[in-house]
């Protein structure tokens, strides 16, 4: 299966650095055997789609209706109109400030699946649950509510991020990384079918050009949601260079 990177820039981005997506864009286009992808802020979508073609540029969340009274929000055909070819939802950022429930995940992601762009669908324990030594339940839970299962495969890809691994440096073991998502693709499984072996099972916490190679070898980790570590080339390139050698 071929590795998806996907840098998630989130409330970061101006116009000012668009040449730092040009770059990215630079180096993407040069790594061939790796699917590569940057969600940007609402705002630059538009403009870097049309400056980037080679970009697979998403959205970082999505409204679960087409259209209405909701001030402030997105839906999926918009983020589609613009050029997006994909969207995150479900980030444990947005369920933790947002309060978004995993219904509302799942009415994100089946949103997003209706307008033709593809969905990542993000879960996570926190510390507090991994302490408790329910890591597992949680993120099957998560999986379980979160993923449309009446919808097929095509085009859903899901990111395991430990929530206690965001922006701070910590990544659990490979053991802990490898148990999580050999579960993750047998709940897929129960819930899809054989087809879920072609569902993408993403790692994101504080994945960086230091230890992407060790992550992206582990069975089951199909490629990386990378937060800090996006906001470069210089410090995208080297996890794309370990996924474009897997
Ligand atoms: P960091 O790579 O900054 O830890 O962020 C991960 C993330 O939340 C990607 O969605």
């Amino acid at each position: 299966m071929r590795k998806l990177i996907v840098g998630n820039w989130k409330m970061n981005g101006t116009l000012a650095d668009l040449e730092a997506i040009g770059n990215i864009a630079d180096v993407a286009e040069g790594m061939e055997a790796v699917d590569c992808g940057l969600c940007l802020p609402a705002t630059l979508i538009g403009v870097a789609v049309a400056q980037f073609p080679i970009l697979a540029i998403g959205g970082q969340d999505c409204h679960m209706n087409e259209s209405g009274a909701h001030t402030g929000c997105v839906s999926a055909g918009m983020l589609k109109d613009v050029g997006a070819t994909m969207t995150i939802v479900g980030h444990s950022e947005r369920r933790a400030d947002q309060g978004e429930s995993n219904a509302d995940v799942n009415g994100k992601a089946r949103a997003t699946r209706a307008a033709g762009l593809d969905v990542i669908i993000c879960v996570g324990e926190t510390e507090a649950e991994r302490d408790a030594g329910k890591a597992e339940e949680v993120v099957l839970g998560q999986i379980e509510a979160s993923v449309p299962g009446d919808l097929g495969t095509d085009g859903i890809s899901v990111a395991y991020e430990p929530v206690w691994a965001i922006g701070t440096g910590r990544v659990p073991s490979s053991d802990d990384v490898r148990a999580m998502h050999a579960a993750i693709r047998s709940k897929l499984t129960a819930m899809l079918g054989d087809a879920a072996s072609g569902v993408r099972i993403l790692y994101g916490g504080s994945m960086n050009g230091g230890n992407a190679d060790e992550l992206l070898a582990i069975d089951n980790v199909d490629g990386g949601l990378i937060g800090g570590a996006s906001l470069s080339a210089e410090k995208f390139a080297p996890i794309l260079q370990a996924a474009s050698t897997k």
